[in-house]
């Protein structure tokens, strides 16, 4: 379903939260360990509903939720498949964006934590993109109705 380096991106409609659940999930089967997926949306555009299927797709445990009091959460592997870092990048940079976003998620370490895990970044577009020279994005967004609409690409930095 992802499509190749600068090839045409996917578009996807999700009418329910339930098939932005069941999207994530088929991305998940098909994520590796150091593949990096960008999430970009609206406040309520369902990026956390996509990374709650994206765990069920990778079969990682624990419970996916918002991080709000964290930044990142990690969901080990229950078998051989990669563990799944979830961020969220909007709570870092603090509330005035005073603070050097970048900077705090070099302090993640996350660059070793690719070797083992798919790292996925609500808010990481434009923002995570260091992390990796390859990155698949996901832009959500919101209609007029509960129907989401998903842009799915896979990026190469040149
Ligand atoms: N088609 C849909 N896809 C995803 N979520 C939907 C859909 N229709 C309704 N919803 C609802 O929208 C909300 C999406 O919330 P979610 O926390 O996943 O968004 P988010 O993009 O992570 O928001 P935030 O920017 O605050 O992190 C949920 O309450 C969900 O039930
Ligand atoms: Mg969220």
């Amino acid at each position: 379903m992802i499509p190749a380096a600068g090839a045409a991106a996917v578009r996807r409609e999700l009418p329910t939260v339930a098939d932005t659940e069941c999207f994530g999930e088929e991305l998940g089967r098909e994520l590796v360990a150091g593949d990096v997926l960008l999430l970009a949306g609206p406040l309520g555009a369902g990026k956390t509903a996509l990374v709650r299927g994206l765990a069920r797709g990778l079969g990682v445990t624990g419970q996916v939720a918002s991080p709000t009091f964290v930044i990142a959460r990690e969901h080990p592997a229950s078998g051989d498949g990669p563990a799944l870092v979830h961020v969220d990048a909007y709570r870092l940079g603090g509330p005035d964006g005073s603070v050097d976003v970048a900077a705090e998620l070099d302090d993640l370490d996350l660059d070793t934590e690719l070797d083992r895990a798919v790292v996925a970044v609500e808010w990481g577009i434009g923002v995570a993109d260091r992390l990796t020279e390859r990155a698949v994005e996901v832009v959500l967004e919101r209609r007029d109705d509960e129907t989401r609409v998903a842009t799915l690409r896979r990026t190469a930095r040149p």
